[in-house]
């Protein structure tokens, strides 16, 4: 641990000025040259883009403690995070490929591996280009609508639901299990959301469960039906079908829509990139990368010391818990030119906001595709588009969205 006290810092996650501009607090504590301790988290948090990049590729840091402490400090832990007493989430989403390691975790992720691989993503360009064209038609009619809401809400649970074999309808209610879900790790937790979160997975379980036992009966080509045939071949077992299942349609769903409004709203921000990138559509891949580092929707995860450990110079004990802010790491001037300008022409973007190393972003080429649909669309349809009054952020450490982006478009 740091021997030397830490300076006093104005730190405050939940507030409304972090929504505002959290990029001034991640200046702060990268400032500071040293981790941050957040006592509501018990968590070293770490900013600059060489120390989330080291711990997130280090295979000694777990995103579990499993194994790692006895079981009664596990359960102690999970205690004060306030994970407990609530058994479907901890059987289902607490252990969850993301929140496991080693062997196991790498077993599953090769199940489920090669459907998200850039090939058999591109698979789904028409699905998606249907669906958009769908769903923007009517909107461009209107002239004015709420990007977030009323556009970007609806295409990636429809997109990841259909390759999971989701019914289109039953979209909507998928999304707000998710949301319950998702917004239960942010920093500042209530009881009432933890109710909110277990009662969505319990729900989200037995629709699921349905919908396996379905695909027992009657298998078709959807990836639901591969993970039925992983398990009859007994390469997963019935939990773990569920909860990949679950992790795949909640990952799937609400970053990508906070990335598609703060991807927006960075090209109204900075109109000349945004020119740019209509007379160039050839930038159409870089502005989309620039959209995750610029604001990275998921900016925050943690991982936890399994020995004692040198971080940014600094020694801490097995155990430590550490936060990977990458959305901060993606604005350190250090790695990145001029970090505070969104340039759809940056080369090369390497940005952390899909993370790295074992557990790296499954969905990142799915997520880049819906991107680019999305903008090429825009850019072809649309002459113009005005913001017409400025969004507001939601709140918090682990989520970097506008609540709603309203529009007013020019048909081209
Ligand atoms: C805006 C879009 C997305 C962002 C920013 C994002 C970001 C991330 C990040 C940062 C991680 C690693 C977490 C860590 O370091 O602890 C991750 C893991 C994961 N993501 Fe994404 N993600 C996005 C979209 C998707 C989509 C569309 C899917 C759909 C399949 C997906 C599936 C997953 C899965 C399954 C994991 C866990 C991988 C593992 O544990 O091996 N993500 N994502």
């Amino acid at each position: 641990m740091p021997s030397s006290p830490q300076p006093p810092l104005d730190f405050d996650p939940l507030g409304p000025a972090f929504a505002a501009d959290p990029h001034a607090s991640y200046r702060r504590l990268r400032d500071l040259g040293r981790p941050y301790y957040y006592a509501p988290e018990d968590t070293w948090m770490l900013t600059r883009y060489a120390d989330v990049r080291a711990l997130a590729l280090d295979e000694t840091m777990l995103r579990s403690v499993d194994g790692l402490v006895s079981p009664e400090e596990q359960r102690a832990l999970q205690v004060k995070a306030g994970m407990h007493d609530m058994p479907y989430h901890e059987r289902y989403v607490q252990q969850n490929m993301l929140d496991i390691e080693g062997q196991k975790h790498d077993r599953q992720r090769k199940l489920v591996f090669r459907d998200f691989t850039p090939a058999l993503v591109e698979r789904q360009r028409p699905y998606i280009q249907a669906l958009v064209d769908r769903l923007l038609g009517p909107l461009i009619e209107t002239g004015h609508f709420d990007f977030v809401g009323d556009f970007a809400a609806h295409v990636p649970g429809h997109v990841i639901g259909h390759i999971l074999g989701v019914p289109e309808a039953d979209s909507p209610q998928l999304r707000r299990w998710s949301e319950h879900v998702v917004r239960y790790y942010n920093v500042g937790r209530t009881i009432e959301q933890k109710q909110q979160a277990e009662t969505a997975v319990r729900e989200f379980h037995a629709y699921l469960s349905g919908m396996i036992a379905e695909r027992h009966k009657r298998p078709t080509d959807d990836l639901m039906s591969r993970l039925v045939t992983h398990e009859k071949a007994g390469r997963t077992d019935a939990d773990e079908t569920i909860s990949l299942a679950m992790l795949i349609l909640m990952a799937g769903h609400g970053s990508t829509i906070d990335v598609l409004g703060s991807g927006l709203h960075s090209l109204l921000r900075f109109p000349d990139q945004h020119e740019r990138l209509r007379a160039d559509p050839g930038l159409m891949r870089s502005a989309v990368h620039e959209m995750f580092r610029f604001e990275s929707p998921l900016p925050y995860f943690h991982r936890f010391s399994t020995r004692e450990a040198l971080v940014a110079g600094q020694r801490f004990p097995r155990g430590t818990r550490f936060g990977l802010l990458y959305g901060a790491a993606n604005r350190d001037p250090e790695q990145f030119e001029n970090a505070d300008h969104f340039d759809v022409g940056r080369q090369p973007v390497r940005h952390i906001a899909f993370g790295g190393g074992a557990h790296f972003c499954l969905g990142n080429h799915l997520a880049r595709l819906d991107m680019e649909i999305i903008f090429t669309a825009l850019n072809q349809r649309l002459r113009s588009i005005q913001l017409r009054e400025e969004p507001t952020y939601k709140r918090g450490l682990s989520v970097r969205g506008p609540q709603a982006l309203q529009i007013e478009v020019f048909p081209a």
